[in-house]
């Protein structure tokens, strides 16, 4: 998929995503804490956050950082750098700026920050070995990268069965080995040895279970149509009646996870860090 195709998927996605924003967040505090500590961010430090989305992990890196350290969110839509912006404005911190663009293509000065992190972005990306190429160049000698992904589809149903579900209606093979997709660094050793060639050391990973709570599965799958950008890009271009079918299954999946207090569901994602060599 090209640039602009990403960046028009996320487009349409970034109110839904600004929208669902608190959920996500609550969802991924536990792999966002981990991010963050394996990272080594200090006061002071300047960050580098790749596809930020509407900036929840941006604040809290904003908040480790203080007033004397800034925190930079990249995003390839500039509708969820919008949100970075209102957010940060919200709530009152001057430490936050916006750099829009693939994350493949930064053109940051080398050695320029302290640290880098990306939440459920480099999966994502069509060129995650370049970005991380980006990501070496941009840090200080000793910096750390700090990454988080989906693990795999096993142990993520609530991601995965949708997503199969979609691909069916549309007609579309899943996505191959090499192409950016949910699950395309969840494999077993994959993201750290991405690491390793991208020329990272001290490599570490950390799997972090988490747990999808929402009110019912029908507001799961009101957060998915309106957030997920890479699940809404499956379907986007077909027919208005394919689309209503698939998303009436997914709608029928989703009940399997409703439970007597709620939808609960089991998730799984990867927290892998390396530093640039001093
Ligand atoms: C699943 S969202 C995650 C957002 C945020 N990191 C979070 O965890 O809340 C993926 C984000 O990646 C961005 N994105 C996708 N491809 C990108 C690329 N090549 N460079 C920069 N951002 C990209 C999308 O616009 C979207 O905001």
């Amino acid at each position: 998929m090209q640039h602009a195709d990403i960046r028009k998927h996320w487009e349409d996605a970034a109110p839904g995503w600004a929208r669902w924003e608190a959920s996500i967040s609550a969802w991924m505090e536990p792999a966002t804490a981990a991010m963050l500590a394996m990272a080594g961010i200090d006061t002071g430090d300047r960050v580098l956050d790749l596809a930020s989305g509407a900036g929840s992990q941006t604040l809290a890196a904003a908040r480790l950082v203080g007033p004397q350290g800034q925190v930079v969110a990249n995003d390839i839509s500039d509708t969820m750098l919008h949100h970075v912006r209102e957010n940060a404005r919200a709530a009152a911190m001057a430490n936050v700026s916006t750099l829009a663009g693939a994350a493949e293509d930064l053109d940051v000065a080398a050695e320029s920050f302290d640290a880098v992190i990306c939440r459920l972005g480099l999966m994502l990306f069509g060129e995650p070995a370049r970005a991380l190429a980006v990501v070496r160049r941009a840090l200080r000698p000793g910096g750390k990268v700090s990454l988080v992904v989906f693990t795999t589809p096993a142990a993520n149903a609530v991601m995965a069965q949708p997503m199969q579900i979609l691909l069916r209606h549309a007609g579309k093979p899943p996505p191959g080995p090499g192409q950016p997709g949910i699950f395309a660094l969840g494999a077993p050793g994959a993201l750290v040895q991405l690491l390793i060639d991208s020329g990272f050391v001290g490599v570490e990973q950390r799997s972090v279970a988490l747990q999808l709570s929402m009110s019912s599965a029908a507001q799961t799958l009101t957060m998915l149509q309106e957030a997920a950008g890479a699940y809404r890009a499956v379907v986007s271009d077909c027919p208005e009646a394919v689309r209503v079918a698939a998303w009436a299954e997914v709608a029928e999946l989703l009940k399997r996870f409703d439970t007597p207090t709620g939808f609960v569901a089991p998730t799984e994602v990867l927290v892998a860090a390396g530093a640039k060599p001093a």
